[in-house]
């Protein structure tokens, strides 16, 4: 495995802050992850196959990463279950039939290394999916996958959280054809997608999120999708309060009206990120946010169609379902980003957080 980190690549490069300069690498990120550690991929897309029950666990937005994968996996039928590592003692079934593959950027969080060593002790295989080579996970587990990001400065996870997503991605493909199905057409988007995501993140779209940034003056804020992109609903929330400071929840749209929706007048604004008009679950994100308009909220929804009820679009490229979680992401990570700017935080290091949770 070779990684090249070097001292250029820790400097902004004429970009305001890391957060920003690190979404701007998203698309040859994701290119190096669709390529790298091909043989670790196939030896962890075996052990999948061969194990009955599997977790992965991770914490934030590792966490996040996972659930996405728990829907692909949904559509092989493979029963994967993503685990916050943090309860994984308590609540994980493990035994020698198990397989456990705990993902983290920087290898050193406290509870996923706990949950991994736990997995260990209990006769479980163990792989880890992480960005340093070298690190506190690595030396624990059986397999080691490299993300392939190169460093990540800026606090909140970002370009990290695409290679997790494109490494999963290639696992779902790998064990999509090791039980027979024809995954070509998944296959065939790896090349695809980080032209999709350049298109997420073109000056043009970023002019557009930041002008909407500027629009939302809510001080508390609602994430909703429904399907694959419910994670990255979870995940927008996450980056936008930990970098604005602003309240934001993340929920599926059907959980909404099981009490939060209570909450909805104009101070609450809702980010809808809606399925594509052909997905199934078009029309029941589409019904939440009429009732969210009823009671006054504002809404921006991210979507590959325009939306006449929105108050304000982010248009996505209208891509397959399962290739649609790397383009909501971006979409996110842009507006928590500009909001934040806007807002005179500071964005790369939001105060009391660190980049790695070394600690229970
Ligand atoms: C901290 C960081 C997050 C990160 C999480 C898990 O909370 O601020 O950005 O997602 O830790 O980190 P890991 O290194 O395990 O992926």
């Amino acid at each position: 495995i070779t990684i090249n980190w070097d001292i250029e690549s820790a400097e902004k490069a004429g970009y305001d802050h890391f957060m920003l300069k690190e979404i701007m690498e998203e698309p040859d990120v994701v290119k190096n992850s669709s390529i790298i550690c091909n043989d670790e991929i196939k030896e962890l897309a075996k052990a999948l196959h061969e194990y009955n029950r599997i977790y992965i666990v991770a914490m934030g937005t590792s966490l996040h990463a996972s659930m996405i994968a728990e829907y692909w996996f949904s559509k092989l039928n493979k029963l994967v279950i993503a685990c916050d590592s943090s309860e994984f003692l308590i609540k994980g079934i493990v035994d020698k039939n198990t397989l456990v593959i705990g993902i983290t950027q920087s290898g050193e969080t406290y509870d996923t290394v706990k949950a991994i060593k736990y997995a260990k002790e209990k006769g479980a295989k163990t792989a880890t999916i992480v960005n340093v080579l070298g690190s506190t996970a690595t030396r624990e587990a059986d397999i080691t996958i490299m993300m392939g990001s190169g460093i990540e400065i800026s606090v909140c996870a970002t370009k990290t959280y695409l290679s997790q997503l494109m490494i999963l991605y290639r696992l779902f493909i790998e064990y999509g054809e090791i039980i027979g199905k024809d995954m070509s057409l998944y296959r065939n988007e790896l090349k695809n997608i980080p032209e999709y995501i350049k298109e997420v993140i073109s000056e043009k779209e970023r002019i557009n999120i930041k002008n909407i940034a500027k629009k939302l003056t809510a001080k508390n804020y609602i994430f909703i999708s429904k399907g694959i992109n419910l994670p990255n609903a979870l995940e927008g929330a996450l980056k936008f309060k930990e970098i604005t400071y602003l309240h934001a929840e993340g929920m599926s749209s059907g959980f909404l009206k099981h009490g939060t929706i209570s909450l909805i007048d104009e101070n609450m604004d809702t980010i809808a990120l809606v399925p594509p008009s052909n997905s199934n679950l078009f029309n029941s994100v589409v019904s939440n946010i009429e009732e969210i308009k009823a009671r006054n909220g504002k809404v921006v929804g991210i979507s590959p169609v325009d939306i006449d009820m929105v108050d304000y679009l982010i248009k996505i490229p209208n891509v397959l379902e399962e290739v649609s979680p790397f383009v909501y992401a971006p979409a996110c990570q842009l507006l928590a980003y500009y909001k934040a700017v806007e807002l005179g935080r500071d964005v790369d290091k939001p105060r009391g957080l660190a980049k790695s949770v070394t600690v229970e």
